[in-house]
This record gives structure tokens, C-alpha cells and sequence, in this order.
């Protein structure tokens, strides 16, 4: 093996770390980062935080929504990405919604 075929293969190995370092990050979410996603984009609407005082009356509080899910919160994934007849379409990121729904399990 010369000098120069080794180059590609460190470069293969340097993105193989970089994919398994990026992706559990990811794939879990950050739920104080789901809790100001939460406070920008949801709390005209809804009760997010135990903390709130207004909010729309015909939109459910975070914890109710959360109930009524059985704690369940994987189906926000997919509510998410769709637009919603009563809500606006937020155009979320994949990174986005994870927070999200790890900021939900908190609750
Ligand atoms: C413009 C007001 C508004 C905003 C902003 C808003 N929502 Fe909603 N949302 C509603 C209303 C109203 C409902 C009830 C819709 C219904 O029951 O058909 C709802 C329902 C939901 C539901 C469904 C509850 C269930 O049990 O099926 C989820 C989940 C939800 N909102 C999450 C969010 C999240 C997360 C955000 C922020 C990214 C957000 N909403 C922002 C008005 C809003």
C-alpha cells in the first residue's frame, strides 16, 4: 500500500466518527432545549410550563396532552412534520421535534 491510498481511508474513518458522535445527540433530543422551543412557539396556545398563566382556552395544556397520551409521546413526531387544522404549520426540524417530545417526557 503506498502513501497516497491512505489518505481516503483516514478520511472514511474521520466521517465514521463524526456519524456515531452527531447521531445519538439527535436521536434522543435535549428537553431544556424542547422547553424554549416550547416557550417561543407553543405558549401563545397552549399551557407549557407549570408556570404559565395564559394561554388559548381551546388549545390543552402540555401535561393534559401528555395524559391523554398515556405518556407516550413518539406520535408528536409524526403530528409535528404534518401541518394541523388548528395550528400553524412551525416547519420544525427533526432536531427540533426530538427536543420536543424529550421536553414532553419530562413533564
Ligand atoms: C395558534 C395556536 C397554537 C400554537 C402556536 C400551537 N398549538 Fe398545538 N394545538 C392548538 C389547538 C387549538 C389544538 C387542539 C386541536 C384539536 O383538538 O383539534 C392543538 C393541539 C395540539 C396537540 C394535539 C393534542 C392531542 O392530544 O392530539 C399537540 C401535540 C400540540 N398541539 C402540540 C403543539 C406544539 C408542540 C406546539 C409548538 C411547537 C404547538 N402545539 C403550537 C393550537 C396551537
Amino acid at each position: 500500500m503506498n502513501r497516497l491510498s491512505l489518505i481516503p481511508r483516514l478520511a472514511f474513518a474521520g466521517g465514521l466518527v463524526l456519524l456515531t458522535t452527531v447521531v445519538p445527540a439527535a436521536a434522543f433530543g435535549d428537553k431544556e432545549e424542547g422547553r424554549t422551543i416550547a416557550t417561543r412557539w407553543c405558549s401563545a396556545c397552549h399551557v407549557v410550563t407549570a408556570g404559565q398563566q395564559q394561554a388559548s382556552v381551546d388549545a390543552p395544556p402540555f401535561v393534559e396532552i401528555k395524559k391523554r397520551h398515556d405518556g407516550k409521546m413518539d406520535f408528536l413526531e409524526a403530528f409535528l412534520t404534518q401541518s394541523h387544522p388548528n395550528m400553524p404549520d412551525m416547519n420544525l426540524t427533526y432536531l427540533e421535534i426530538r427536543n420536543l417530545v424529550a421536553y414532553f417526557e419530562s413533564l
